[in-house]
């Protein structure tokens, strides 16, 4: 009966890789929906509105970064990061994937500065995937008066992957910053 032995190893081959393949399947459907961009506020949240854009790019400043995972998260309009003020569980948050071109979106409001003062209002991102190491980066605004000379250089030296970038209030209201970020190695 060599048909049926064919038969019977190529069901229980099936039934071996099924879920495996299953598995595969769904978990390349599941990466494939998080988006580029991200809503970080409920409405009604108190504070400017403000978005960011930009593109994360490869070490060679050039090359895009696609589908890198970026986690998002800063201060509301008080300078807080929850009720309890605690940064590893920040109220205002969002975990999206760069698109094809590397670029992303957040939609939001503009963060406070930490309400004991000295240190600049900024927002968090880390940014893991492909084959980088997992990286945090920072982006600080152009104008605070809290920015220090030390920082302002090392921004600088950066030139257009600075952490402090312009931003921009246009007529609807809304604040505007491109921060473009150049991954390490
Ligand atoms: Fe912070």
């Amino acid at each position: 009966m060599p048909l049926r032995k064919t038969s019977l190893i190529a069901m229980l081959a099936a039934l071996y890789f099924a879920p495996g393949l299953l598995f595969l399947y769904v978990a390349r459907g599941v990466s494939a929906e998080v988006p580029s961009s991200a809503v970080m506020t409920s409405p009604g949240e108190p504070g400017e509105p403000f978005h960011v854009t930009g593109t994360v790019y490869g070490p060679d400043g050039v090359t895009p970064a696609a589908r890198m995972t970026v986690y998002a998260f800063h201060t509301d309009a008080e300078g807080l990061y929850s009720e309890t003020n605690d940064n590893t569980n920040p109220r205002l948050k969002a975990t999206i994937r760069t698109d094809a071109q590397g670029r992303y979106e957040l939609r939001t409001i503009r963060p406070a500065p930490y309400p004991g003062g000295g240190i600049p209002a900024h927002i968090h991102y880390r940014i893991s995937g492909s084959d980088f190491p997992d990286q945090g980066f920072e982006l600080h605004f152009e104008g605070d008066p809290q920015l220090s000379a030390r920082m302002k250089e090392r921004s600088a030296k950066r030139g257009g992957f600075g952490s402090i970038r312009p931003l921009e209030r246009g007529a609807d209201g809304v604040w505007r910053c491109v921060f473009d970020i150049k991954l390490r190695r």
